[in-house]
């Protein structure tokens, strides 16, 4: 496994190898979330390509940029293992320049859910993600289901933008007792963990009313509300895959989202219909 740090070091590499990359950009303590999409880039491309990097331009002020889990050598043998040819590891003075051009999040779409409880967090995951993209130039772009709104956004911008890859979209990885991975996982104590449980339960209870043919939306919000109780809820939402206010469940094009604060954890999840 190669590790290069600088850009466009990176990129002369992967022009010189002219190979079908795969493509999965990550800010690192990885799991077997990202293992997964590591999976899937490998069975379809020559190549595959990991970045770690914690973006700053994606964290609000008083976030936890700072103790973000970092697992720098924990990260390479895991990526040895799972047999990535190249690890891009750039620090942020080779990402970022001074008085940048700018891409923003879509004034809407940017601005709701996620991006409500953190205005801004979007246009710094999308300008990354645009730098990142024009790095490596992959064939194919690995995004976990997990971050549904990012993996819209991201989707949307390579869509406007013309740009010459294909985002694959990867189904969500779950611990064994249901609670959906996440770097932040770590936050949590046991009695939060526990707490947190509500949140997979919540999704698994209202799959239930859906196979009963309860499809209205507001009824599957409340059966959600009632079970995550009295967790801190940021937004219960059921929406078309397109991310459009819905009344009833269409099957094969709804999602359900759910964030939740446990204790100052921000969990997020959702299942797709
Ligand atoms: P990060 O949180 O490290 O996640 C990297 C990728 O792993 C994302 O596409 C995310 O959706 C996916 N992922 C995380 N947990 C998952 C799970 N349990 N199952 C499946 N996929 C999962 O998302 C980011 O980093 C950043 O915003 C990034 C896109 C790298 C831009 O900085």
């Amino acid at each position: 496994m190669k590790i290069i740090s600088n850009p466009l070091v990176l990129k002369q590499h992967l022009k010189d190898i002219d190979k079908t990359a795969g493509f999965v950009p990550t800010m690192g303590a990885l799991h077997e979330g990202h293992i997964a999409l590591i999976k899937h880039a490998k069975e379809e491309n020559e190549v595959v390509v990991v970045s770690i990097f914690v973006n700053p331009t994606q964290f609000l002020a008083g976030e936890d940029l700072d103790k973000y889990p970092t697992k720098d050598e924990a990260d390479k043998k895991i990526c040895e293992l799972a047999g990535v040819d190249i690890l891009f590891f750039p620090n942020a003075q080779e990402i970022y320049s001074q008085d940048e051009v700018k891409i923003c999040a879509p004034n809407v779409r940017g601005y709701v859910l996620e991006g409500a409880t953190r205005p801004g967090h979007f246009s710094g995951v999308l300008r990354v993600v645009m730098k990142l993209l024009n790095i490596v130039s992959p064939t194919r772009a690995y995004f976990g289901k997990k971050d549904a709104q990012q993996l819209n956004l991201i989707s949307l911008m390579v869509k406007q933008f013309f740009m010459s890859v294909e985002i694959v979209p990867v189904d969500i990885v779950r611990d064994s007792d249901g609670l959906a991975l996440s770097s932040r996982n770590v936050y949590l104590s046991k009695e939060q963990r526990k707490e947190a449980l509500k949140i997979p339960k919540s999704l698994y209870a209202a799959s239930k009313l859906i196979s009963k043919n309860i499809l209205n939306t507001e009824k599957i919000k409340e059966e959600i509300y009632a079970i995550l109780a009295p967790l801190e809820t940021e937004y219960v939402e059921v929406l078309s895959r397109d991310f459009e206010v819905i009344d009833e469940v269409q099957i094969g094009n709804s999602i359900i989202l759910v964030e939740v604060i446990v204790g100052e954890t921000r969990l997020l999840d959702n299942i797709w219909l």
